[in-house]
């Protein structure tokens, strides 16, 4: 008796199933590209309790006729391929016919769609496998719903998230696709609540205005370049505007989103020393290229591709890239920077030249200070004398570390001391950004954000920490939420130290910044208070001390 079977197409069905349908997000990527492929102009997502109880997606594309509703739910049945060749001249989004057949043997699902040419509807109901056919009246287009999904396999169902990730998760596919596609009409629904409507937009940037707010907008470039039959267009960020994580990197290649960890990376070379260390540029770029020069069969849910000439690739995105940067004023703005460079009066600073200037850097009423400030060299290293030698302090790392001690004693004593803004600030962002701030609002509050999600993609900011400016509270913010969004409500601690070093090194004076003499010496004295004055947060070193001893034996004074 041999130990091997076939399995059973059920079993078969539901192994493939796996592979395509994680998650009510990758239903609705399937969906959206079935009928951008059956060229749906505008196209409607709604869904249930994060895409548990129900998904429906609704497009006013071609439809099917009732033999093809009927053979759509068929395992590898698609109207997209025929033969060998084809698989390596893809121009729609779907090709394997699996994802309708995936769906069925997971979930119920209805199929509504008409033709033109038909003066009805078709209605395939699918439920175990089993499926049912009738007539009805409907608009030309396809309608397709799936309910209770995961239910015939609960191991499948524990791994969902709660409601309003997975909504949250649905959203940002739907942005997505919204991006790639400005004149479509997107709109998306959870429990009856639009959390998008876009318009057919003229431009795309407009689009991306809509989608990601006019102010992140203003702060792109646009990129243009054709070269061999190769076309890369869109926008990328200018230097200031950056991001902790790419997430902000939106690519397609031949209308089709995908990740590339390659074209992340000629892009980030393409930008070379004009980002600050571990910092991401944002960009939304298309790659269009012929069929053949593009595999789109390596990836079970197709977000990845391989570039048949990858270095020809990034060597026309680096010069595209560059180009664009080039072409643009680079000299950092100082509407950006303003905010946390702290004027300073000339009048207060110790000329480097004069030594008896030194002894004024003293504030008056300081002078019983267990140290002497002599001075600050390249904007950034301060001299300190004081009874056993002296000391080479780094201004950011001093005042990193002390920001971060309070900061964290605050947040151990009731949370990050708050002030309320005059004027709130408005941030916009996609729908499952917002969705993703709504589930974390008790947290930010703990670090001295008071938030409100506003409509669908507004955050209306009420109160910040307090000492921080606007961009900063911005910037802030959107960093905060990228970190929390990798932890699970209630599981703040993992991450706090992160996020409170974060934004100590943001409220901190940085190498460049003219610090006056009675600020030096108030970081000065708080940092040797502090419970490790010797490191910043991130474990650099905030000074180097040399003992008189070691100075008289440098200069071979003592043996
Ligand atoms: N929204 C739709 N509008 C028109 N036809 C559709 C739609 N969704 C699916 N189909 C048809 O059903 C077939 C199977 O879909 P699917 O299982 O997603 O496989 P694939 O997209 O890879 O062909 C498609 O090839 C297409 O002909
Ligand atoms: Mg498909």
């Amino acid at each position: 008796m041999p130990k091997i079977r076939f399995l059973d197409d059920a079993l078969i069905s539901k192994i493939a199933a796996g592979e395509v349908i994680e998650r009510p997000s990758s239903v609705v990527k399937e969906l959206i590209e079935n009928s951008l492929d059956a060229n749906a102009h505008a196209i409607s997502v709604s869904i249930e309790d994060g895409g548990r109880a129900r998904i429906t997606v609704t497009d006013d594309g071609e439809g099917m006729d009732e033999e093809d509703c009927k053979l759509c739910i068929g395992r590898h049945a698609t109207s997209k391929l025929r033969t060998q060749a084809d698989l390596f001249s893809i121009g729609t989004l779907g090709f394997r016919g699996e994802a309708l057949a995936s769906i069925a043997a997971i979930a119920d699902m209805t199929i509504t769609s008409r033709i033109r040419s038909s003066p009805e509807a078709t209605i395939v109901r699918v439920s175990r496998g089993q499926a049912t056919t009738q007539k009805a009246g409907a608009p030309t287009g396809t309608e397709i719903t799936i309910q209770s999904l995961f239910s015939h396999t609960p191991a499948r169902k524990k791994y969902l998230k709660s409601a309003s990730t997975e909504a949250a998760m649905v959203a940002d596919v739907v942005t997505r696709f919204a991006l790639f596609y400005p004149q479509h009409h997107f709109q998306l629904f959870h429990n009856n609540h639009c959390l998008l409507n876009t318009s057919p937009a003229n431009e795309w940037i407009e689009r991306i205005a809509d989608l990601y707010g006019h102010d992140l907008a203003k702060g792109l470039l646009p990129v243009y370049h054709q070269q061999d039959k190769y076309t890369i267009r869109g926008f990328v960020s200018k230097p200031a505007l950056t991001r902790q994580d790419r997430r902000c990197q939106h690519l397609a290649v031949n209308a089709r989103w995908v990740k590339s960890k390659v074209v992340s990376d000629a892009i980030q070379t393409a930008y070379g020393r004009l980002l600050f260390h571990d910092r991401y540029p944002l960009f939304i770029l298309q790659i269009d290229l012929p069929f053949q020069q593009v595999d789109v069969n390596v990836h079970p849910t197709k977000k990845e591709v391989r570039f048949l000439e990858e270095q020809k690739l990034c060597d026309l995105l680096v010069a595209a890239v560059s180009t664009t940067l080039q072409a643009y004023d680079l000299t950092p703005s100082t509407t950006i920077a303003a905010d946390h460079i702290k004027p300073t009066p000339a009048a207060h600073f110790v000329p480097d030249t004069t030594r008896q200037e030194t002894l004024s850097f003293v504030p008056e009423e300081e002078t019983s200070f267990p140290f002497v400030i002599k001075g600050c060299i390249h904007d950034c290293f301060w001299i300190v004398e004081d009874e056993h030698g002296m000391m080479l302090v780094d201004q950011h790392a001093a005042d990193e570390r002390v920001n971060y001690e309070t900061l964290a004693s605050q947040f151990n004593t009731g949370g990050i001391a708050a002030q309320q803004l005059l004027e709130p600030v408005m941030i916009t962002v996609p729908p499952h950004e917002v969705l993703l701030f709504s589930q974390k609002l008790p947290e930010l509050e703990q670090f001295g954000f008071i938030v409100e999600a506003f409509g669908t993609n507004t955050l209306i900011v009420r109160s910040s920490p307090v000492v921080m400016g606007r961009q900063q509270t911005k910037d802030l913010l959107l960093d905060l939420v990228s970190e929390l969004s990798h932890i699970e409500t209630g599981r703040i601690n993992e991450i706090k130290d992160n996020i409170i070093a974060r934004m100590a090194c943001r409220k901190s004076v940085k190498k460049g910044d003219k610090v006056e003499p009675r600020e030096m010496y108030a970081i000065m004295k708080r940092l040797l208070r502090t419970k490790t004055p010797y490191t910043c947060p991130h474990g650099r070193p905030t000074m180097i001390t040399l003992s008189e001893h070691d100075l008289e034996k440098k200069f071979k004074r003592c043996g």
